[in-house]
């Protein structure tokens, strides 16, 4: 398959799992793809439409993949969505094979709930730096320091990490499982997401103790820059992903999962918003609130790096061309260790139980400037 050179990235690693320990920097790499020609795209979209439905399978997509992928799995009975909804597609669809268009943790979150069906992934190495950032081995070390306290994990995880949790949490639930845990008195430790840590912390008062992990995307939004950005469209709405930093969070109309900030778009009363999170998401987000404006959060600035584009170098890695060689040859199948598998679908059962019968899609706006003193949404 013709790729172009792989590019290297920067991750945050926690150096060691104390309180206030320094963060060292580790690398990772991805595979940059070349864009097929509209022929080619015409051809590839065609031979997947045949093999999903000769191999009974479905396509389940996250909003941050190239918008053919996310179109066609609208078209063929798939699901474009967030981390949350993934799982629960998946896991609902009567296909025998599930095809996981977004990054690692995704395809084993799908494994882990149907492991009787077959999961494939356009690109296996596509990773994710806070899943890269929370190794297990120094995870579980964390965790047997503090046994007193409840083990809440973000999906962004990699499968032996949810096994050792007792919640596994996605942005769009997160903050309302903290608040219940908050108020049954229990004390958290969390991972591997330090900036959505500190928000869902902000939110509920939760005592939490926090792994030191952060998204490569959504770190690099700048708060000096948005709020120039914000005085040349006073009248724009900040829709901002909980991976960013505080400050940014801080200036956010809207703090929501991916699909809570594509709700929000749709229904609040304004015509512009300018938008914190990969930029993948325009897609959607154009297509649900046609004739409004959308603009990106900025991440150029002072500290500004290569990486600085809003958009994630390993979602990028799923494409046609391997989305068609996968459905063809059946390469790329997740496995996931049984042992592991079993114990880790506890920590994602407890919140699809707990998701059961709640409205996720609720937009939670801030009152202006409360979150700046910590108050919760609104
Ligand atoms: P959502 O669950 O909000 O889609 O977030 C997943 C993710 O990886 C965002 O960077
Ligand atoms: Fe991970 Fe960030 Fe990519 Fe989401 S955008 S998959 S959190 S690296």
């Amino acid at each position: 398959m013709p790729t172009l050179a792989p590019i290297r990235i920067e991750y945050d690693h926690p150096h060691s799992n104390k309180v206030g320990a320094k963060i060292s920097t580790e690398h990772a790499w991805a595979k940059v793809l070349n864009e097929p020609t509209p022929n080619e795209r015409i051809e590839l979209k065609a031979k997947i439409k045949r093999l999903l439905k000769e191999q009974n399978a479905v396509l389940v997509a996250h909003y941050y993949v190239h918008p053919d992928l996310q179109d066609l799995a609208e078209e063929t009975g798939g699901c474009v969505s967030d981390s949350l909804e993934m799982a629960r597609f998946g896991r609902d669809h009567p296909a025998k094979t599930v095809v996981v268009c977004g990054v690692r943790f995704m395809g084993e979150t799908a494994k882990i709930l149907n492991p009787e069906k077959r999961v494939l992934m356009p690109e296996l190495e596509a990773e994710c730096s806070l899943d890269l950032g929370c190794p297990p081995d120094e995870f579980n070390k964390f965790c047997d320091e503090y046994p007193d306290r409840t083990v809440v994990v973000y999906a962004n995880t990699s499968a032996a990490v949810k096994a050792r949790a007792d919640w596994m949490v996605t942005s769009s639930i997160g903050l309302k499982i903290v608040e219940h845990l908050h108020a049954q008195g229990k004390k958290i430790l969390w991972a591997p997401d330090r900036h959505l840590g500190a928000y869902i912390q902000s939110q509920t008062g939760a005592d939490m103790l926090m792994w030191q992990g952060s998204c490569i995307v959504h770190d690099e939004f700048k708060t000096f820059e948005l709020e120039e950005l914000k005085k040349k469209h006073p009248h724009a709405k900040i829709l901002v992903h909980p991976e960013s930093p505080a400050s940014v969070v801080r200036l956010a109309d809207v703090v929501g999962s991916t699909t809570q900030i594509i709700k929000a778009a749709q229904t609040l009363d304004a015509t512009e918003f300018i938008v914190a999170t990969d930029k993948g998401i325009f897609h959607k987000m154009k297509a649900a609130a046609p004739g409004k404006i959308f603009i990106e959060a900025p991440t150029a600035g002072n500290s500004a790096t290569c990486k600085s584009c809003a958009h994630c170098p390993w979602m990028a890695m799923n494409g046609l061309a391997n989305l068609a060689e996968v459905l063809a040859n059946g390469a790329n199948e997740i496995h996931v260790d049984a042992e592991i598998g079993s114990r880790a679908k506890l920590s994602i059962q407890r919140m699809l139980d707990f998701a059961k019968g709640l409205n996720l899609g609720a937009v939670l706006t801030q009152a202006p400037g409360s979150n700046r003193d910590g108050v919760g949404p609104a």
